[in-house]
């Protein structure tokens, strides 16, 4: 009998050590301690041997056992630790590797295009891109910069209010941000403001909704001539290298002298006219197209902002506001204005 626990023992030693996953591993554990198992059966008829016996067989096959179950043990272990290292290895995720995603991936909105095309070109001569709030204050929409009370501008069939609060309202342009702008460094400062902005408009050319480019410049000794120079850039940068800037006197509030920015017909070169003769039916035979508004910041709106570091007598520069969707019409012939929020696909994939 004990040759025989001898026997199991190392055959079942053998075995385990050579086990080659857990699940062979569970196999030898049911196999040689499960309850149907030799050893265990010894253990369990010790009391049928005769007295003599009983003491040297039981603390044999008790020791076997014991041997049994820590080499299953430790067996066990170094086989999960390898096991989960390949299973790491297996399931290792290569995040370098392209997507394949079920639908092609989409493109920005003419809109967004647009408007990252005109940021780059100013980005270009070292200004820097802020955004500010559509849900604006009175004071910084209108007042801060310069509109009079009785502006009509201000009133109700022009500008979107929220009814609770009066001096609440859906900012009417970006010019808001540069008094908010002003507000956050001292000169110098050179920012230009994307954004939404809403005005009680709707027809072919306006939308109660549309977008807006700002950009102001403030430091020492900024005049009229780096306005028209920035402009000459920017016009060349959207309309192509041989395009022309011409201003003409203008009224806004918060703007003195102010403009009205045109630039020389894309199209027909600036003569008003197409190679057949007919009229150019871009710039409606006029050689020109308004882009924008601008003008040198009024001294009152700097008034605004004289605690941030703004001293009238010492900083001036300039700001204009230009129309997104105008400037992408005209890049690319699109017709009518709402057509950009009509959402429809066979609109915008023509600008993929
Ligand atoms: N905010 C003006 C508008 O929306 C445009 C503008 C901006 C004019 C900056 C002058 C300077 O019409």
């Amino acid at each position: 009998m004990i040759s025989r626990i001898a026997e199991i023992r190392s055959e079942a030693a053998a075995a385990i050590a050579a086990a080659g996953s857990s699940e062979e591993l569970e196999g030898l554990r049911v196999r040689y301690l499960g309850r149907k198992a030799e050893l265990p059966g010894v253990l369990r008829k010790i009391s049928e041997l005769p007295p003599e016996e009983r003491g040297k067989v039981g603390g044999a096959a008790n020791r076997a056992r014991k041997e049994l179950e820590e080499l299953l043990g430790a067996r066990a272990e170094s086989l999960d630790a390898s096991e989960l290292d390949s299973k790491l290895a297996g399931d290792r995720l290569d995040v370098t590797l392209p997507g394949a995603p079920p639908h092609p991936v989409g493109h920005a909105h003419l809109v967004a295009r647009t408007q990252r095309t005109i940021e780059d070109a100013m980005v270009g001569m070292g200004y820097t891109v802020a955004e500010g709030p559509e849900i604006e204050h009175d004071y910084y929409n209108f007042t801060a910069l310069n509109h009079p009370p009785g502006h009509p501008a201000r009133q109700l069939q022009d500008t979107f209010y929220v009814q609770s609060h009066p001096e609440v309202l859906l900012r009417t342009h970006t010019s808001p941000m540069q008094v908010r702008a002003m507000e956050t460094q001292p000169p110098p400062i050179f920012v230009v403001v994307p954004g939404k902005v809403y005005r009680r408009d709707s027809d072919a050319t306006h939308s109660p909704m549309f977008h807006q480019m700002e950009a102001l410049a403030i430091a020492e000794g900024i005049t009229l001539a780096d306005l028209k120079g920035t402009l000459l850039t920017l016009a060349r940068a959207l309309f192509g290298e041989t395009r022309e800037v011409r201003l003409r006197p203008h009224y806004f509030p918060f703007t003195e002298p102010s403009v009205e920015v045109d630039v020389s017909c894309f199209q027909c070169e600036g003569t008003g006219a197409l190679p057949d003769g007919s009229r150019c039916n871009i710039c409606k035979g006029q050689g020109w197209i308004e882009i924008l508004g601008a003008g040198m910041v009024d001294p009152n709106v700097l008034g605004f902002v004289e605690q941030y570091g703004y001293d009238a007598e010492r900083v001036q520069g300039f700001a204009y506001g230009l129309g997104i969707e105008r400037v992408a019409m005209l890049r690319h012939g699109v017709p009518d204005l709402r057509r950009f929020f009509d959402n429809d696909l066979r609109m915008l994939e023509q600008f993929a």
